[in-house]
This record gives structure tokens, C-alpha cells and sequence, in this order.
């Protein structure tokens, strides 16, 4: 059996318990776990020098990190990947800046890491690399030689091509995505994107069984949208109910509805109009006055980028505001909390909840409407509120579907779940349980290995083909 690879910027933390970062962690690690392997990237500290892997071994998967130089951090992390990228491809180009010297640091890492995790390649190992700060990867690992088939997965929506061309080397950051043997997107709008990206522009074709054949490569291109593990979620919820600050939240609610949101404090989730929608449920129905409180959890991410400090800033002051409005002495509308829980206890806290308010602006996949989902008590279970614009919402029926950008819908979404009948809202937990368990995330996993290996064994094939023909010819 080969041995898989993960590559990715972000490494989840190497102790259990500790809460991870974002949904890339949390989901290549529970993938990673089952299989074993080895996990490639930033160790998440800035050093002076350049050093060899950190090597560490938990389990059967061995982590291998490197530490980023304060130049390369700002140039690759903070500047093309986190101030130019992220915001272009969740559909922000207003937020979006293009600076030359950090694209070039952008590649200059992608190059080293590339060098640094060539020396750990053996002949059969499979790689898998994920998200936007790795995109000119493959291509980098080929010029040093690497045979191996290596996919990519991106964790975050595609843009469109007219928004894609906001970012100035659009086309080289494409041809570099060629370099990869499959590419993986969340939904089937993203894997479009790409699609009409590389055929409009002239620069390939794509053929019905999701092969594109562009800058002289074939590589399969497909939609494989991330899970969770339900059931163990489903447990975990119920085994963290006794910790003491699901007993407080259950003690703080008595009498009272309670509406939960947990997201990293980032533009793309809608956290102003989330706060402001909640704002109009209390203005159009004051009934609610005093019986539900909306508890976000925020924990504060990239707070060195300029647009992250302006959001905190903007949802402090809505926060602030919207609570002088309404509060009374003994009830606060709206909790607003900036810190990191351990992910196990979030379950518990979702599984208190009436309902759960997920409503990014654009968001790839967003497994926190996933996990709320799995954490509820099927005899009682809470509803979600969840935007069109994340990529869950296509595979969860059951919720109810609004625009973020219609604070009015949002509103009546809240009061219409506040108020819903049980045998409704039981009815709606299980037609999302089912397709979560059916879709899990050892099916996300398998499937993407599975059409990678396929995938370079077949144009492995082609190659020798070819070869042979010149050949004779
Ligand atoms: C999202 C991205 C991940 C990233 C995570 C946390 O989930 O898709 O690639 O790791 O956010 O962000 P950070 O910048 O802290 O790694």
C-alpha cells in the first residue's frame, strides 16, 4: 500500500483537545487519522532561519513542519494568500489588493517547501495537497523531478472567471492548478468555474467525464463536496453535556430560546448582517423580548491583515450597539464572544440550541452547519438557518435556506425556526442525518484517493503510449 502525503499550509495542532483552526484541520485530520500518513507544512511559528522538518509522530501519522521566515509569512501568508486571494475567491475583490513583490514571495515559498518535502518523497508515496496558499505546488515538485501522482483539493469557493481576472497572474496561478493530476473543488458551481475559466479563455477543453486536457496535460477535474463523521459528533455532544460551561449556558437559558453561531471572525461568514437580521427579528416580533438570545462565538484569526481588524471592530460596535437597544437587566441579546472552544464542547453547546445561525456571505463548504446538524438530539432536535451561499447548502435539505444579503428573509427564517413544531423540525433533522452519514468524510477521502490513483496510473499509461509512437514513427 502506498503511503499518503497530506500537504497543506495550515497543520492541525499535534495535541488532542486543543481547538483546531478552521475546517481544513478538522477535516484532514479526522481523514488522515484513519489511513495514516504523513502531514507536510508550516509549523505556524516565525523563525530568523530557514530549518530541516520538525519531525513529530502521534498515532500513525507523522507530522513534518517547517517554520516561515517573518518575510516569507508576510509576502506568502499574510500578503498574496490572505489579503489578495482569500477575499478575490470569496468574491471580495473590493477587499482584495495586489502587490507584485508578494505574489513573487508567494512562489518563492511554494518553491522551497516544494525542495524541503522532495527529500522526504519515496518512489510510491500519493500526495495530496490542499487550498489556495499551495496552488503552484505540483508544478514546483515536477520541475524538481517528482513522478508521483499528486492531487489538489481546494477548501474554498472558485470564483468566476470575470472576478478570478481581478487578480492580476490569473492565468499562470491556472496553468500551475494543470501541473496537478486531479483538482478537487467543494461544489459543482466551483468545479464549473474552473471549467468555463479554462474553455472560454481558449486555453483547453474539458470532455463529460470531468478529464481537462490544458497546457499540454490531462487531469481530472471534479466536485468532491468535504464531510463530517456524524455519529461520532452525535456522541461527543452528548458526552460533553456534564463540562461545566454547557451547564452554565443551560443554567444562563432557563426560560429562554437560544440561537448559536460559531465561525472565525472573518469577513466571508456575514457576521454584521447576521447580528443585524437578529436585530429586525427583535424590532418586527418584541414578543422575543427577554426569551432568546443569540450566542456567537468568534474566535479572531489573521488579525495582523488591515480588513480582519476592520471587521472586529465593525461587529464590536453593532454588537454593542444593538444590545444598549434592547437589553434589559436581566437578559443581554446578543453574546458575542472572541475565543477559541475545544471543538468537542462546541458540539455540546449546539446540541443546547434552538437554533443554529450559519449565514456566510460565501463560504466552500462550512462544516460548522454540518456539525450543529449531527449535534442534536433527534427526539428534539434545533434548526438551521443557513445561507445559500455555502456549499453545505446543497446538501442539507432539511435547513431552511436564506440570503444573507436579505435581512428580512433572515429574520423570518429565525422566527419561522424559533417557532417550528417538533414533528417538523424531526423531520428536517433526519433528512439532512441521512445524506451526512451517506456522504461522510472517509467517502469525501476515499473517493478523491481513489480518482487520483486511477487517474496517473491512466495517464501513466497514455504517456508510455505516446512515447511509444514517437517511436515507431
Ligand atoms: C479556512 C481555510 C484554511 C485555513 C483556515 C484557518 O478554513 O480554508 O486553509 O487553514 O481557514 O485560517 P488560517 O489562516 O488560520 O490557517
Amino acid at each position: 500500500m502506498s503511503r499518503l502525503i497530506v500537504v497543506s499550509n495550515r497543520v492541525a495542532p499535534t495535541q488532542e483537545g486543543r481547538p483546531a483552526a478552521g475546517g481544513l484541520a478538522i477535516g484532514v485530520l479526522d481523514a488522515l487519522k484513519e489511513t495514516g500518513g504523513v502531514w507536510f507544512g508550516w509549523s505556524g511559528e516565525i523563525a530568523g532561519e530557514p530549518s530541516a522538518p520538525v519531525i513529530e509522530k502521534q498515532g500513525n501519522v507523522t507530522y513534518a513542519t517547517v517554520a516561515l521566515s517573518k518575510r516569507d509569512y508576510d509576502q506568502y501568508y499574510r500578503g498574496f494568500s490572505n489579503a489578495t486571494l482569500w477575499p478575490t475567491f470569496h468574491y471580495r475583490n473590493d477587499l482584495s489588493r495586489y502587490d507584485r513583490q508578494e505574489y513573487a514571495g508567494y512562489l518563492r515559498v511554494n518553491a522551497s517547501l516544494a525542495k524541503q518535502l522532495k527529500e522526504m518523497i519515496r518512489p510510491d508515496d500519493i500526495i495530496w495537497v490542499h487550498d489556495y496558499h499551495m496552488l503552484p505546488f505540483a508544478r514546483c515538485l515536477r520541475e524538481l523531478g517528482v513522478k508521483n501522482p499528486i492531487g489538489f483539493f481546494l477548501h474554498i469557493p472558485f470564483p468566476v472567471p470575470q472576478v478570478l481576472f481581478t487578480v492580476p497572474p490569473h492565468e499562470e496561478l491556472v496553468k500551475d492548478m494543470c501541473s496537478y493530476d486531479v483538482v478537487g473543488f467543494q461544489t459543482d458551481a466551483d468545479r464549473q468555474s474552473f471549467v468555463d475559466y479554462i474553455e472560454r479563455g481558449r486555453h483547453g477543453t474539458a470532455s463529460d467525464d470531468n478529464m481537462v486536457h490544458a497546457y499540454n496535460r490531462f487531469l481530472k477535474v471534479a466536485a468532491y463536496p468535504i464531510g463530517i463523521y456524524p455519529d461520532a459528533i452525535a456522541k461527543a455532544s452528548v458526552q460533553f453535556t456534564d463540562r461545566k460551561a454547557v451547564k452554565s449556558l443551560r443554567d444562563a437559558m432557563r426560560n429562554r430560546k437560544l440561537i448559536m453561531s460559531v465561525d472565525r471572525l472573518d469577513y466571508s461568514k456575514g457576521l454584521v448582517e447576521r447580528f443585524q437580521a437578529f436585530e429586525r427579528l427583535l424590532l418586527n416580533a418584541p414578543g422575543w423580548h427577554g426569551r432568546v438570545s443569540l450566542v456567537q462565538i468568534a474566535p479572531p484569526t489573521r488579525s495582523d491583515v488591515q480588513t480582519y481588524q476592520r471587521i472586529r471592530q465593525n461587529l464590536e460596535g453593532e454588537a454593542g450597539r444593538i444590545n444598549g437597544r434592547f437589553a434589559q437587566l436581566d437578559w443581554t441579546p446578543i453574546q458575542y464572544l472572541n475565543r477559541k472552544y475545544e471543538r468537542n464542547l462546541l458540539m455540546a453547546l449546539f446540541r443546547q440550541s434552538q437554533v443554529g445561525y450559519v449565514t456566510p456571505l460565501r463560504d466552500g463548504m462550512n462544516l460548522v452547519a454540518k456539525e450543529y446538524v449531527a449535534s442534536q438530539d433527534p427526539a428534539d432536535p434545533g434548526v438551521l438557518v443557513l445561507s445559500q451561499f455555502a456549499g453545505a447548502a446543497e446538501q442539507l435539505p432539511g435547513a431552511l435556506v436564506v440570503n444573507p444579503f436579505d435581512l428580512s428573509q433572515m429574520a423570518e427564517a429565525l422566527e419561522r425556526a424559533l417557532s417550528m413544531p417538533l414533528a417538523e423540525r424531526q423531520a428536517r433533522h433526519a433528512d439532512m442525518m441521512a445524506p451526512l452519514r451517506e456522504n461522510n468524510l472517509s467517502v469525501w477521502r476515499d473517493t478523491f484517493l481513489a480518482d487520483l490513483r486511477h487517474v496517473s496510473t491512466a495517464s501513466s499509461v497514455t504517456e508510455k503510449a505516446v512515447k511509444r509512437v514517437d517511436v515507431t514513427v
